[in-house]
């Protein structure tokens, strides 16, 4: 729960204050804070570096709270600001600060954030930070709860657009909440039937008007000529699906598709992975679970644009039944591809996405996947890679900049096509060594035809195996959310 108030933060029946310090200098500088008692205000320019205060990004520290009704003062850094929301720079410091201080207070009850809040763009900021901050995945072990009841801090409590900011921000955190708890599940537990009904519980869960789940089975898919799906899927017990989550608003301008890889374990299949690292292979479904729920927070916002997913899901696994190197399976529609290496799985599950995507029509398609371990080598574990048609591209990147995430345009340089030539069919899975990530996305793009679309390669940051940061926990990041839906809330206006 999460709320606006414009009481005094010292009179606050909360566990825990938050507020928001500025590196200047040698010294630590609290930012909106003219309500903090002197003595707290005092120890914290004053004794700043002895308690560890420096004012950094990232850094919380917890005082008691001398002179106030909650228990503890939690200082978060903001570190040399500035704190301008209307900036997407200073929103996402703000995200940042009240994210870290969120995540640090697990286990208690209520806290109220008293960073800087005039308007409400802060009051956007700081909602999504706190709340993208206060995740917890307890599905196996019992662990300390997030913090349940959030106050956000606002000389704006009483504007209406400050209202509805709040009402955003629980919508897009409870899908990116619900794209990590996804990625996070143990793959027995999340197959491609599996991942099906979650698709279905998810939608009934909204209670959102307007959106409509179809499951293809194996079945279906090979009557549909789903080779792709059918090819990576046939190796292991639990049959692929593909998931169309519809969603049609009754006035609608446009309609965009959304394409999601949800590869539930990828060992590599024949081609198998070195044992090392395989587990994070549990995560190789964040694009299908981030296409999931941007579409059901689409609806849950009401937006007037159509949105379709669709959800590639297929396991890869190694086994008598499964496809072996040289294998020829063919996509729908007919394009026909030689299966060099069956690691390279993912743009087989996405062509056939794509595909089913483009016979709709839809104004624009954007595809997210964990394609190539090469996105990680060229970018890192924070920054995504968008490739695509220049408008498509372009967009996407300005949507991600609002947003508040890293997505970083790419080519897609025509040379590279020549590598994805075989001996036998129309396209081999695997081109040049290098340049992994851009020739994964020229295997894509021969399935959009002329449709504007745009090839979103999350590999590296949708699953955190490093230490949480800001609002990104460890695990499911649940990149790529934000960034969708504020592609097609831009679209919508
Ligand atoms: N799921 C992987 C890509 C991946 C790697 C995602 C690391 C997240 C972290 C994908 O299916 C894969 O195995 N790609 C191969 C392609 C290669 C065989 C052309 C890769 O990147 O090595
Ligand atoms: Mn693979
Ligand atoms: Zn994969």
């Amino acid at each position: 729960m999460i709320s606006l108030t414009s009481t005094d933060p010292t009179q606050l029946d909360v566990d825990a204050v938050v507020v928001g310090v500025l590196t200047q200098g040698t010294s630590v500088v609290p930012v909106g804070a003219d309500w903090l008692p002197a003595e707290l205000a005092r120890q914290i320019t004053q004794d700043g570096a002895r308690l560890g205060i420096t004012g950094a990004v990232d850094e919380v520290r917890r005082l008691p709270g001398t002179g106030l009704r909650a228990a503890t003062l939690v200082v978060t850094g903001l570190g040399d600001g500035p704190v301008d929301a209307s900036t997407p720079a200073g929103a996402e410091l703000l995200r940042r600060a009240s994210g870290a201080a969120l995540r640090e207070l697990t286990g208690l009850d209520a806290v109220a954030v008293a960073l800087p809040a005039p308007d409400a763009d802060a009051v956007a900021a700081i909602a999504e930070g706190s709340l993208l901050g206060a995740y917890a995945f307890v599905r196996y072990h019992a662990q300390d709860a997030p913090v349940s009841r959030l106050e956000v801090v606002t000389d704006a409590a009483d504007d209406p657009a400050a209202t509805a900011a709040l009402a955003r921000a629980e919508v897009l955190a409870a899908a990116v909440h619900g794209t990590r708890d996804l990625v996070n599940t143990a793959p027995n537990d999340l197959y491609p039937a599996a991942f099906a009904d979650a698709a279905k519980a998810a939608v009934k869960a909204s209670g959102a008007k307007g959106l409509k789940v179809t499951v293809l089975d194996e079945k279906a898919l090979a009557a549909g000529g789903y080779g792709g799906l059918v090819g990576v899927g046939q190796g292991s017990a639990r049959p692929p699906r593909l998931v169309k989550v519809a969603y049609a608003p009754a006035k609608a301008s446009g309609h965009v598709a959304l394409v999601g890889k949800g590869i539930t374990f990828d060992s590599g299949g024949i081609s198998i992975k070195p044992a090392a690292g395989m587990e994070a292979m549990k995560s190789d479904m964040a694009g299908a679970a981030a296409v999931l729920h941007t579409v059901v927070a689409a609806a849950r916002l009401g937006l007037p644009v159509a949105v379709t997913g669709w959800l590639c899901l297929a396991e890869n696994m190694p086994s008598g039944t499964a496809q072996r190197p040289s294998d020829v399976v063919t996509i729908r529609g007919g394009t026909t591809v030689e299966v060099l290496n069956t690691d390279a799985e993912g743009r087989l599950v996405m062509a056939d996405g794509l595909v089913a995507a483009v016979e709709e029509k839809p104004d624009l398609v954007v595809d997210i996947a964990t394609l190539t371990g090469a996105q990680v080598v060229a970018l890192g574990h924070r920054v995504s890679a968008v490739m695509g048609t220049d408008d498509a591209r372009g967009e996407v990147v300005d949507a991600a900049h609002r947003a508040g995430e890293q997505f970083w345009p790419m080519p897609l340089p025509t040379d590279l096509r020549a590598g994805l030539k075989s001996k036998v069919a129309d396209l081999a899975n695997i081109g040049d060594r290098f340049g992994g990530m851009l020739t994964a996305g020229i295997f894509l793009q021969e399935f959009v035809g002329s449709t504007p679309w745009a090839h979103l390669d999350i590999a590296g940051p949708s699953f955190n195996e490093r230490t949480a940061f800001g609002y990104t926990p460890v695990g499911g990041t649940g990149v790529g959310v934000r960034t969708l839906l504020g592609l097609l809330e831009s679209r919508a206006s």
